[in-house]
Formats: C-alpha cells, structure tokens, sequence
C-alpha cells in the first residue's frame, strides 16, 4: 500500500455468486476501498460486476495473470471455483498483493500448503472467507470461551447438514474443479468455526465415510431444483471422527442430501468441563449452578432498535471490513492462513481415510 490515507484498491477474480453475493457489496460499504478490476473468464460477468460496483475508469478481464500484473492493485479477492484457488492465490502474492481466498482454502492439503509458504516467502498477507467467525453468535461464543466458561471443551461436534439442498449452478458437482462435495464444501466452515472456538488445532487422527447414496437419483427433490446425476461425481454425505492430541474428539456431520431431520449448517456443539453450548435454537449455553442444571438463551438483538444507519453486524461486511483494517493497519487478519491448512489437511484426511478404510494419523504428531 503507498500510504495510510489512500483508499485500498481492490481488484476481483471470479465474478459469480459469492463475488456478487458477499464480496463487491461488502467491500463497496467501505469508504477507504476502491474495486479498480474484475476478471472472469465470461467476460460479462466482469463488466457487469464493474458496472456495479467500479470505480468509473475499472478494467475488466478475462485473464487474472493481467490483473495482477498491474503495480496499482493493493488486494485481490480470489472467488473462482476451488481448483483454481491455490494458483491464483499464490501467483496474485507473487505480484505483490494481498489476498482474501474463497473457502475452501484449496483443493487439497499439498497446495494449501504451498499458499502458506508463498504468504511467508512474499511477506503479504492471506486470508480465507471463513465468514461464520463474524457472526454475533460465534464471536459472542468466542468471547465466554476465552473467559474460561466452558472450562475444557473435550468434545465437539461440527455441522453442515442439509436435508436436501445440493448447489446446481457453477461447478460444485464436479470432482475435479471442487476436490469433493459438501465435506470441502460446507463441512469445512463448521470444522473451522469448531477448531477455532476450541482453539485447538493439533489433531492426532481421523476416520472418514463418504457417501453417494442419493446423487444418482434422478428428478429429485432439491432445494436449488433437481441435479444432473451423471454430473454429480462427488459425495452426497461425508462423516469424521477426528481425535485430537490432548484426547478432545470431534464428530463432523456434513450432507448436501441426507434422510434426516436434524439439519443445521455451519453450527457446532461444544462441550466442555464447566458448561456446554450450541447453535440449535439461536447459541445456548448450558451447564450447572448451586446444584441445578441450566440452560440460557442468548439474546443477540441490540435492545429493541431495530435499525439505525451505520450500524451493520452482518458477517459479510464484518469479513471485508476486518480483512481491509489487517491491511491498512498492517495487523493479522481474523482467520489465519496456518489455522485453515489445519482444516484442509484433516478434510484431505476425512477423503482418505473414507477412499483406504484405515485411520490416518498426523506425521507431525504421531511420530
Ligand atoms: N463463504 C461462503 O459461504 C461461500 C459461499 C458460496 C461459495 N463460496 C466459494 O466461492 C467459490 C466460488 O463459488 P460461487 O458460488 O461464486 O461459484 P460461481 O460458479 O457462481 O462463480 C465462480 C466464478 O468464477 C469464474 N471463474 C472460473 N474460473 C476462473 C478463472 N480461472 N479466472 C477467473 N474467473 C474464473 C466463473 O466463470 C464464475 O463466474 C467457491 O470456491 C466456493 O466454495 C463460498
């Protein structure tokens, strides 16, 4: 960045549904940013995204190699499918830029990896859109755990479970350009947002299921409307058991299209020596008083007003809003690039232990 009191110029890579749905209307509630390029390899999908949310000279392309080549760019917002987040990520820091990467942070533990080792290499910073750490719940969570509240959280489960809701646009349902279906794709935000409300990212082993039980059907029920079985070649559920080095275990329950009534998606229970919480029914905290069992609700409105302008807590903007300050202000971001290859290395280790049927432990742990 030139200097503190520039606005930070934004370019963006991957104009689709969460560039347009949380990235450029977040980042355009900022006063200190600036979105000067947009690429997509459609190239309407660009113009449009300028059109909207540019600054009145930005360009457009078809190519990020050209966007990121320009010395006028600060940070750049990869939002492409996953295969391509670990190239374009690592090429963008070369360039000098700082970078917010969609979820998951790649496709596989070896190019997540090396996204960490080009953020050291470059001195930039990278960080992934884990936006359920900014929910007011979770921070909230966050917060009365920090305060010792839970005592030691030994058990825990992470939820992304849907009934019946199976992305159809875009490429979700292709092995290739994804790495895996809801375990990469929503299991990983509930595993990020239970690693780091434990605080706890030394895992020990892991056993993995997937399954394609429901994929194949044809004309079925579906939230987003009926799939294409022949293009649905990643799992429909995926379930772990992930043990910790200091013995904590935690369930991981993740499905685009499960029998099951129990939904909830980027949730998890924690339970620990002083007192438990969930996300069933808003965030309850459970535990034990004087000798009686309590459960407590907690209230996350702002006392009866209901709206004033300035004031938005909605995570997407407190994502972009946090991301812009640990540039300017030159501090870490909210999720670490190091916290999110812990979650991409133990989802790999789900796949694998689900592909060998065997466990599979952490090098670094179990030596
Ligand atoms: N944080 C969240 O909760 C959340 C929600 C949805 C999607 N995502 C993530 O965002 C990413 C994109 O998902 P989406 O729903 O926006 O998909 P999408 O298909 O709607 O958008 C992706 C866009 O990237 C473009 N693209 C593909 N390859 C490109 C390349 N090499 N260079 C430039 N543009 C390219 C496509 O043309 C498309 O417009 C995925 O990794 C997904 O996991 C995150």
């Amino acid at each position: 960045m030139r200097s503190k009191n520039e606005k930070v110029r934004v370019g963006i890579i991957g104009v689709g549904g969460i560039a347009n749905g949380k990235h450029m209307p977040n980042l355009a509630k900022l006063p200190n940013v600036e979105m000067v390029a947009f690429c997509d390899i459609i190239r309407e999908r660009a113009e449009q995204g300028a059109k909207k949310y540019g600054t009145p000279d930005a360009k457009v392309y078809t190519d990020y190699r050209d966007l990121i080549a320009r010395d006028d760019i600060d940070v750049v917002h990869v939002c492409t499918p996953n295969r391509s987040h670990s190239f374009i990520t690592i090429d963008a820091l070369e360039a000098g830029k700082h970078v917010m990467c969609e979820k998951p942070m790649a496709k596989t533990y070896a190019e997540a990896k090396a996204m960490v080792e080009a953020a050291k290499r470059t001195g930039k910073k990278l960080t992934i859109g884990y936006q359920s750490r900014h929910r007011a719940d979770s921070s909230y969570l966050k917060k009365i755990i920090e305060a010792g509240e839970l005592g030691e959280i030994y058990f825990a489960k992470a939820l992304a479970v849907r009934r019946r809701a199976v992305p159809t646009w875009g490429v979700f349902l292709d092995e290739e350009e994804q790495g895996g279906g809801p375990l990469i794709d929503i299991g990983t935000h509930a595993l990020d947002l239970t690693l780091w409300l434990m605080n706890n990212y030394e895992w020990e082993s892991v056993m993995g299921s997937t399954f394609k039980k429901l994929s194949q059907r044809e004309n079925a029920a579906n939230a987003w409307g009926p799939w294409d079985p022949k293009k649905f070649t990643v799992e429909d559920s995926a379930f772990g058991f992930i043990k910790m080095k200091n013995g904590a275990t935690i369930i991981l329950e993740s499905s685009w299209a499960l029998n099951t009534l129990q939904v909830g998606e980027a949730i998890c229970v924690l339970c620990g020596t002083e007192g438990g919480a969930d996300f069933f029914d808003g965030l309850r905290i459970n535990g034990e008083k004087n000798g009686q069992l309590y459960t407590t609700k907690v209230e996350l409105h702002h006392g009866g007003v209901a709206y004033y302008e300035g004031k938005s807590d909605d995570p997407g903007y407190l994502e972009a809003k946090r991301w812009i300050d640990a540039v300017v202000n030159d501090t870490d971001p909210v999720v670490l690039p190091e916290q999110a290859l812990v979650v991409t290395q133990i989802l790999e280790a789900i796949y694998t232990s689900a592909r060998t049927g065997q466990p599979v432990y952490n090098p670094a742990v179990r030596k």
